[in-house]
């Protein structure tokens, strides 16, 4: 089949290279000219593991294909796929100019029928915005060409991106007429396997299901992050209490882990943009305002931690981050509490020195020279002479550290974890005084 993907960002590139992989020939469109020549070279822009090799494999096989040139874009596939970006605007909605460009380009440039498949995250009802724009320049040029639009959302998480592609849960299609529904079904046939997977809705059904499932995710979080909060008020340990409700199985234990809050691309933007449609339907969506409120607090909660114990004054301290990016196995640091954290810090008159496995060069583009920031070039770099060790995402390569290596560089033994991913008991054996999310200081 021949597909077109527009948008050579997170989604695109990753939907561009799993079709080519699966057989299908490919062609990703991009306005940006500087990533498109990179693309070509093979240098991809974004850290996902395994994505890569699939790209770099499927440009040397011919099928998969960058360019710029829009017009070629819309010739080229029967399927044409939105991928664009849909950042917040000012009041947290989602902003549709890319998804409308992209739908006036096809409008203008088709010649024969066309599927058109949201595969962005976008609210419900794009779809009829889409279809409207493309049919008003369609009739502004005076032509009648037949089109459908195709709601898909994508589900992958970064880090697991190439895989969740491959081997999907479930594929979700939200279709207004059966000829769309297995054009579909064929194109997405290779992924289908074992088990029925692909589910077929109505369109606004299928744009609701995405931001549903982001904001029910996110909803588990900021709840268990609220029960750590209540622990630690009540002298309850956040972990026994997870461990006792995710064994029922009807909670289970997925994100049901406290932390420092959630960030990323998608949580923060769709808790918020499905909030704000609401709101548009005349509905308060008080659950979703309390995720939302609940996550801020969060974020900031072990600043809290931080200046209660250094007396209330950070004025002259320096801090020892481990972890920038929003989770592991990515660089991305958009709404990392990384961010929130680390400038709460400088604000209080601290420095930071910083470190991260793959998210540096990231921290250096948000953050530049600063004179309270330091790149350390390792973990034990950045514990150098630090009043104190802030873990805030739960890499690896923290979990097991050399703690008396630690112990020696600070200049106290105090450790803060955002993640809980020490033992209490063995923090306290180990001579540091600990403080983490919702635990009994010595764990039980
Ligand atoms: C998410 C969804 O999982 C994915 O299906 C969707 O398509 C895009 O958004 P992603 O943003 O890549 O994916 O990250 P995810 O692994 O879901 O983690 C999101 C955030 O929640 C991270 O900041 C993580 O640290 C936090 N989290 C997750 C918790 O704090 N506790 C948990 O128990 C789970």
């Amino acid at each position: 089949m021949k597909i077109t993907i527009f948008g050579s960002g997170y989604v695109g590139l990753v939907t561009g290279a799993c079709f080519a992989e699966v057989g299908n020939e490919v062609l990703c469109v991009d306005i940006d000219q500087n990533k498109i020549n990179r693309l070509k070279e093979g240098d991809i822009p974004i850290y996902e593991p395994g994505l890569e090799d699939i790209v770099v494999e499927n440009s040397r096989e011919g099928r998969l294909r960058f360019t710029s040139d829009i017009e070629e874009g819309v010739q080229f596939g029967l399927y044409q796929f939105i991928a664009v970006g849909t950042p917040p605007d000012e009041d947290g909605s989602a902003d549709l100019r890319h998804v409308l460009a992209v739908a006036e380009s096809i409008g203008e440039h088709m010649q024969e029928y066309r599927i058109v498949i949201n595969k962005s995250t976008v609210p419900v009802g794009t779809a009829d915005l889409v279809r409207d724009k493309i049919s008003s320049v369609l009739c502004a040029r005076a032509a009648a060409i037949d089109f459908d639009v195709v709601s898909n959302p994508e589900f992958l998480k970064e880090g697991d991106a190439v895989d969740d592609f491959m081997k999907p849960e479930r594929i979700v299609v939200g279709v207004d007429n059966p000829r769309t529904k297995e054009l579909l079904r064929f194109l997405y046939s290779p992924f289908n396997r074992s088990h029925e997977r692909f589910l077929a809705m109505d369109i606004r059904s299928a744009e609701l299901t995405k931001y549903a499932a982001n904001s029910m995710l996110a909803t588990k979080i900021s709840f268990m992050n609220e029960i750590a909060n209540i622990s630690e008020r009540v002298g309850a340990d956040v972990e026994a209490v997870r461990r006792g409700i995710g064994s029922d199985s009807r909670i289970g234990f997925s994100f049901i882990y406290p932390g420092v809050g959630y960030g990323g691309s998608c949580f923060p933007k769709d808790v918020q943009a499905l909030e704000r449609t609401a709101r548009k339907y005349g509905y308060d969506a008080r659950i979703l305002q309390a995720v939302e409120a609940v996550n801020h607090d969060q974020k900031n909660s072990i600043v809290a931690k931080i200046s209660d114990h250094f007396g209330g004054s950070l004025k002259g301290r320096t801090f020892a981050i481990w972890g920038l990016a929003f989770k592991p196995n990515t660089d991305d640091m958009r709404e990392a509490p990384s961010r929130v954290v680390i400038e709460a810090l400088w604000k209080a008159g601290a420095s930071v020195r910083v470190y991260d496995p793959v998210a540096m060069e990231e921290a250096e583009r948000i953050y530049g020279k600063r004179e309270d920031l330091y790149y350390a070039a390792n973990p034990e770099d950045a514990v150098m002479g630090s009043d104190a060790l802030v873990v805030l995402t739960e890499w690896m390569v923290f979990r097991s550290p050399d703690f008396e290596m630690v112990k020696r560089d600070l200049k106290s033994p105090v450790i803060f974890d955002g993640r809980n991913i020490y033992s209490p008991e063995f923090m306290e054996q180990s001579g540091f005084t600990y403080y983490s999310i919702g635990r009994l200081p010595r764990g039980v």
